[in-house]
């Protein structure tokens, strides 16, 4: 504990010297996360972490996630600089959508219009005409459909199927995953709801249908807290990455939050409800990130420029 708390010290007056400030999504380390809320930096969901990023007036933003959201920021703001703890934080939707095989994909059907997921390269969201979040994508497919516009989504399957039950738009889905809620069990939720019946069911959409469609709640990280703040039931069941129980613990004090059964609960568990990208954010290497400068992210001037049209349609969509 004196060693962490000397470390928890090290990066704040870092973060100070390098009129740098820390912005950390819901899934990393409790640590980060109390860092980022000490420091006058964001604890939030993908698109809140774009958005504060875009406005705030530090130099440096010091991006606790995965990639995509440290190439994001840079982005939306190239004369910054963007530290990562770590650039090896991968996704594994990210990883599932290559740009040569999907760009190849978008060619084969150019009456689409192509929607990507924010969980992707910056060379795949150049290729899109719209990014979205787990926030907006419900509403982002309506206002498309309403034009009359059909769609390629990608990366995420579940999320994809989700939101083309929802509104019955014209999507061909990209065949990929996220690894973390994707082992959500139906069967497990269903067997913890006959122990705790007063229990509502909180559900991030990349989970299977399976599980979504059991749930009281479905959305994004943030819509999920808000669901614990709202909802009358004093106990949740949470199909999302454990890392969010921080928040919904402030935000709804007094209430308990139990995670979703995985299929692998137990020693051969993959990921058991925790994204093994969103763990590399330690403090230890954030601190020396901070001393060495090292970690900071770089994308392509061109295919920069041509994926912040799409991230700015996302950031204007919900202004
Ligand atoms: P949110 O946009 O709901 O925060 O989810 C993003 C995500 O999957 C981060 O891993
Ligand atoms: Fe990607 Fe899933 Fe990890 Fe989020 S939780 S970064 S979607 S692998």
């Amino acid at each position: 504990p004196a060693r962490k708390a000397a470390l928890k010290e090290e990066v704040k007056s870092l973060l100070r010297e390098q009129d740098a400030v820390l912005v950390a999504h819901y899934y990393t380390p409790d640590v980060i996360q109390e860092l980022a809320e000490e420091t006058g930096g964001c604890v939030a969901d993908s698109l809140e972490m774009a958005r504060f990023g875009n406005q705030h007036d530090a130099s440096t933003l010091m991006v606790a996630g995965v990639r995509f959201m440290g190439e994001t920021a840079k982005i939306l703001t190239p004369a910054k600089r963007v530290l990562m703890p770590t650039l090896e934080a991968t996704c594994s939707l990210d990883i599932g959508c290559p740009v040569d095989t999907f760009s190849a994909f978008c060619d084969q059907h150019p009456d689409r219009e192509v929607v990507v997921y924010a969980n992707t390269s910056a060379a795949v969201k150049a290729r899109a005409d719209w990014v979205v979040t787990s926030s907006i994508a419900l509403q982002v497919v309506e206002h498309l459909m309403d034009q009359g516009k059909k769609l390629i989504w990608a990366p995420d399957k579940h999320l994809g199927s989700y939101i083309q039950n929802q509104t019955g738009a014209d999507m061909l889905l990209w065949d990929s995953a996220c690894i973390v809620h994707e082992e959500f069990k139906a069967k497990g939720v269903l067997e913890l709801k006959r122990v705790y019946p007063d229990a509502a069911v909180l559900v991030h959409p990349e989970s299977p249908a399976s599980v979504v469609e059991i749930a009281d709640a479905v959305g994004s990280t943030s819509q999920l807290i808000r669901a614990a703040q709202t909802l009358p039931n004093q106990l949740f069941i949470v199909a999302t990455d454990r890392g969010i129980f921080h928040k919904m613990r402030q935000a709804a004090p007094g209430k308990e939050f139990i995670e979703a059964p995985t299929a692998g609960s137990g020693a051969t568990c993959r990921s058991c409800a925790h994204c093994p990208w969103m763990a590399l954010n330690e403090l230890e290497v954030m601190a020396e990130t901070l001393r060495s400068g090292s970690n900071e992210v770089l994308v392509d001037p061109e295919l920069a420029r041509r994926a912040m049209i799409p991230l700015q349609r996302m950031l204007q969509f919900t202004a």
